[in-house]
């Protein structure tokens, strides 16, 4: 009563109040449930003239486009009828307190057995834009993904003007073999794997590639008309160039953050990344391509050098003669397959839209080597086991850990049970010997020690990461991807990273939030969070062929304190191995 006469006396806060009230509790009721099945099955799929059987969802490639608002909850029944042991990852969610639902095989869960099922449950907190799903279990994911698109709670708005249309783009990579017997081959040989035949879009390779005119994905716009294309590079290890002809690009958003609106005329995603892009029809109607092709920062390294196109077709452009053929599209020009350049302009145009909260103190100041490696040849292994480099194995790591998945219990399992031998938490949080990263590195640094080991951080900790790229074998771009949070990157260089110098650049005022940061080649990456969602959170490299040698490390973020700082109770159906 008190209160409500206070209240009586200011009745301006007491309205505002009240409005602030009823709208979050409207924007609350308003939430919806959505529950879906994904039947994971193989399917023929034909591509390049033949055809393969692939493991689909739903009999579908892309999968099935998940279409949810910021606050509303997801309920996804995986049913696996593949002969694959499968899991399914919601790549960006943030998983708040429901981290059994994150995905990654023997880290949250064990794998779905064939013929057995799992239901997956989460809710959107405050993310809105692109982000997608896909399979985290070998390289099913080169075949099992599909878009899931965030708009804003019911009754609000995008912060840019309303687009007429909008599109998912899903770039991705095709073998004209079966993936999983590609990186078998791998993992028998110790070389890299095959490099794939095509790349895709929406599942096309498009006209440039044999036996693909037909199917070509038609992207459709109206002249003076916006289109927002929610562009995603689900490819498995190559980051990506995309451009559209004659046409500019308004970047609006990324990783499901919004960003200070800047145009361009490329794009670049690294795999894991997904690029929110206004695309207006002010050019003459005609129909234009849009493209994408390899950025390749590895040297000497073998690489899909092919180009996907898909094409963007005015509704309103003009017939064809009769008994003439419509004009070829344009093409776009692309940046070439190494031009480090375009690709260092372009990420440092990311901003946040405003001012940020990027914690300014840190708790926990972590610094973690990234790169390749090379084992020589075991002593009980044939020749034909080590055809990398001058008869060795190909390997990664992160600080000189190579990180090996346990097999019997995923680590958030084990960790929650107690389950001890499972792994270990002696991950150094520093590279245990400091050398020139950048530089010439001396053999004797070029083999890691394997082993699960985690890095433990404390709830509710400011956390810091230098991301430092390493020269071993080659230096490479690699898309870093986080799970259970989204980060603040707050610079970004090349060479080795010095705290005394580089610190001063930190951009703590409008530094862009993503889930997967493109570590510059030869560079490195600094990012941020607050470590406030608990669980086994696993760091990798976003390319599959580096997560398989190694390149990975797993944050186990303890609970805090009372219900809500806590990981919720497992699922009575979560998968056991
Ligand atoms: Cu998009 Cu661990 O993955």
């Amino acid at each position: 009563m008190e209160a409500l006469k206070n209240f009586g006396k200011c009745p301006i806060i007491f309205l505002a109040v009240f409005a602030l009230l009823a709208s979050t509790l409207l924007s609350l009721a308003n939430a919806k449930v959505h529950e879906h099945e994904f039947v994971i099955q193989a399917t023929p799929v034909k591509r390049l003239c033949n055809t393969h059987s692939a493991i689909t969802v739903n009999g579908q490639l892309p999968g099935p486009t998940l279409e949810v608002n910021n606050g509303d909850t997801l309920i996804v029944k995986v049913i696996n009828k593949a002969r694959y042991n499968v899991t399914i990852h919601w790549h960006g969610v943030r998983q708040i307190r429901t981290g059994w639902s994150d995905g990654p095989e023997f880290v949250t869960q064990c794998p779905i057995r064939p013929g057995d099922s799992y239901t997956y449950r989460f809710t959107i907190q405050g993310q809105e834009g692109t982000l997608w799903w896909h399979a985290h279990s070998s390289w099913l994911r080169a075949t099992v993904y599909g878009a899931l698109i965030i708009r804003p709670r019911e009754g609000q708005g995008y912060p840019f003007p309303k687009p007429k249309r909008e599109t998912p783009i899903i770039l991705a990579e095709w073998w004209d073999a079966n993936p999983i017997d590609v990186l078998r081959q791998a993992q028998q040989t110790g070389a890299a794997p095959n490099i794939s035949d095509a790349y895709t879009i929406n599942g096309q390779p498009g006209d440039l590639y044999k036996c693909s005119t037909k199917e070509t994905t038609i992207v459709p716009i109206d002249s003076g008309e916006t289109n927002l294309l929610r562009v995603i590079n689900a490819g498995l290890n190559q980051p990506l160039f995309f451009s559209v002809a004659n046409h500019k690009l308004i970047v609006v958003g990324a990783d499901a953050s919004y960003l200070k609106p800047f145009t361009t005329s490329v794009i670049m995603l690294g795999p894991g990344q997904t690029t929110d892009v206004l695309i207006t029809g002010d050019q003459p109607p005609s129909r234009y391509y849009m493209a994408a092709r390899a950025y390749q920062s590895a040297q000497n390294a073998p690489f899909d050098n092919t180009t996907t196109t898909a094409i963007l077709d005015y509704k309103s452009a003009p017939c064809p003669a009769k008994g003439t053929l419509a004009p070829k599209p344009l093409m776009p020009l692309l940046p070439a397959y190494n031009d480090t350049n375009t690709v260092t302009a372009f990420s440092r145009s990311f901003r946040s839209p405003r001012r940020v909260d990027a914690p300014a103190e840190i708790d926990e100041n972590l610094f973690f080597t990234i790169g390749l490696g090379l084992n020589n040849c075991p002593p009980n292994f044939s020749k034909n086991q080590c055809q990398g480099p001058n008869g060795t194995r190909f390997t990664a790591s992160m600080n000189n850990v190579s990180f090996v998945l346990p097999n019997s219990i995923s680590i958030l399992q084990a960790h929650h049970l107690g389950v001890p031998g499972v792994f270990t938490t002696d991950f150094p949080v520093q590279p245990p010997v400091k050398f020139d990263y950048t530089g010439n590195v001396s053999r004797s640094l070029w083999q890691p020690v394997a082993g699960t080991k985690v890095a433990k951080i404390r709830y509710g900790s400011r956390v810091q990461i230098v991301l430092q790229d390493t020269s071993i074998v080659t230096p490479e771009n690699h898309p870093i991807h986080l799970h259970g949070y989204d980060f603040y990157i707050v610079a970004e260089g090349f060479g080795n990273f010095d705290p005394k110098k580089d610190s001063s650049k930190f951009n703590l005022v409008d530094p862009p939030m993503r889930n997967t940061v493109a570590v510059p080649v030869n560079g490195w990456a600094v990012i941020r969070f607050v470590a406030d969602n608990p669980g086994a959170w696993i760091m990798h490299c976003h390319l599959d062929v580096h997560i398989g040698w190694g390149l990975a490390t797993v944050l186990l973020v303890d609970n805090g304190e009372g219900l809500l700082e806590s990981i919720e109770p497992p699922p009575e159906d979560l998968p056991l191995c």
